[in-house]
C-alpha cells in the first residue's frame, strides 16, 4: 500500500521526526489563492485523506485565503493527532494573486498568534516568514521569531524565498529550523541554498515540487524514465526530488483526492543512480 512513510524521515530542529514527503495546503483556497475553494467537499476530501497516506507534514500560511487554508485544515483534522501543522505568516493580500511582505514584528507576532488561534494549538510546531520584508531592518524580523520561540508561542522557526547570506545573518539570531525555496528537477536556482542546509541539518523544502517544465514533454529523457517505471512525468520529478537530499521535504499540493494519490505514488518510485544522474544534468540545462 502507498505511504509517505515510504519517503523517509527528517527531524526538523533536530526533534520533530516527519516522514519527508508532506503535504501543501495552498491550493484548498480559490482561484488566485483567495476565498473558498472553488469545490469545498473535494478540498475537505484531500485534507482527510491527507493523514490515511501517511503524511504528517502539512504546510500552510495565514494568507492562504487569507486565513481559509487554516481554518479547513482545522475543521477537517483537528485536534492532528500526530500531524504536524507548519504555518507561515508576513504577506498580507488585498486581492486575488496580490501578496505584499510585510515584517513590522508586531504585526508578525500577531499573526503567528493569530494562525495559533485558527489552527486550535497552543504552539505552533513550525511558523515560517513568509518573505523577509525589504522596507523594515531584517534583524528586526528575526527578532520578533527570536521573541515567539522564546514565549513559547511557536516551537520552531522557519525562513522563505532567501539566500545563504540571509540564512546566516538569520542563524545569529534564532535556530533556523527549516528554508522553504521554489525547487523542483527543472528550477535549481536554489541549489547552494539546498546545499547549506544539507550541510547545517536545516529542512529544505521545494514548493512547485511537481515541475519539469520543458523536460515533462514526450520524447524527453523524463518522459522515458517515466515510462520505464509506468508512471507520470511529475511522478518521476518527484521522485528525483526526494532522492537529491535527505534535508528534502518536498510539499506538493493539490485540492484532488486523486491527485493526492498520485502524488504520493511517488514514494513507490526508486530511481537508479544512472537515472538520477541523467535527469540530474537534464534539469541542469532546462
Ligand atoms: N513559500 C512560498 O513562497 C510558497 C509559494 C508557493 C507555494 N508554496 C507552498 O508549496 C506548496 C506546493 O506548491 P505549488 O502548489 O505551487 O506547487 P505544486 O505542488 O508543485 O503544484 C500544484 C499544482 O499542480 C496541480 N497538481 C497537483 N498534483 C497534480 C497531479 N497529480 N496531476 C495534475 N496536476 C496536479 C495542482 O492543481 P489541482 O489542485 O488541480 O491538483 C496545482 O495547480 C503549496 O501548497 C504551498 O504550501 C510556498
Amino acid at each position: 500500500m502507498t505511504n509517505a512513510a515510504k519517503s523517509g524521515t527528517f527531524k526538523i530542529g533536530g526533534i520533530l521526526e516527519v516522514n519527508r514527503l508532506g503535504f501543501g495546503a495552498m491550493r484548498i483556497t480559490g482561484p488566485g489563492i483567495w476565498g473558498d475553494p472553488e469545490d469545498p467537499a473535494e478540498a475537505k476530501r484531500t485534507l482527510r485523506r491527507v493523514p490515511e497516506l501517511g503524511i504528517n507534514f502539512i504546510d500552510t500560511a495565514d494568507s492562504y485565503g487569507p486565513s481559509v487554508s487554516e481554518e479547513l485544515i482545522r475543521e477537517t483534522l483537528h485536534p492532528y493527532a500526530s500531524v504536524v501543522i507548519a504555518t507561515k505568516g508576513g504577506l498580507v493580500r488585498s486581492g486575488p494573486n496580490i501578496w505584499i511582505p510585510f515584517g513590522r514584528p508586531d504585526y508578525l507576532i500577531q499573526e503567528a498568534h493569530l494562525s495559533a488561534r485558527r489552527l486550535g494549538v497552543e504552539q505552533i510546531a513550525l511558523w515560517q516568514l513568509h518573505r523577509i520584508d525589504s522596507n523594515i531592518p531584517r534583524d528586526d524580523q528575526f527578532g520578533a521569531i527570536k521573541q515567539l520561540l522564546d514565549e513559547g508561542i511557536i516551537a520552531h522557526a522557519g525562513l522563505s524565498e532567501v539566500t545563504v547570506a540571509e540564512i546566516k545573518a538569520a542563524q545569529k539570531i534564532f535556530p533556523v529550523a527549516t528554508v522553504q525555496n521554489r525547487y523542483n528537477l527543472a528550477d535549481r536556482a536554489s541549489e547552494s541554498v539546498l546545499e547549506y542546509c544539507e550541510a547545517q541539518g536545516i529542512g529544505f523544502i521545494p514548493w512547485f515540487p511537481l515541475a519539469a517544465g520543458d523536460l515533462a514533454r514526450p520524447g524527453s529523457v523524463l518522459d522515458a524514465i517515466a515510462k520505464k517505471h509506468n508512471a507520470a512525468p511529475s511522478q518521476v520529478a518527484l521522485a528525483w526530488v526526494l532522492k537529491r537530499s535527505p534535508v528534502m521535504l518536498p510539499i506538493p499540493g493539490t485540492s484532488k483526492v486523486a491527485h493526492l494519490e498520485e502524488n504520493v505514488a511517488a514514494v513507490n518510485i526508486t530511481l537508479s543512480d544512472e537515472d538520477f544522474a541523467t535527469l540530474d544534468q537534464a534539469g541542469k540545462k532546462a
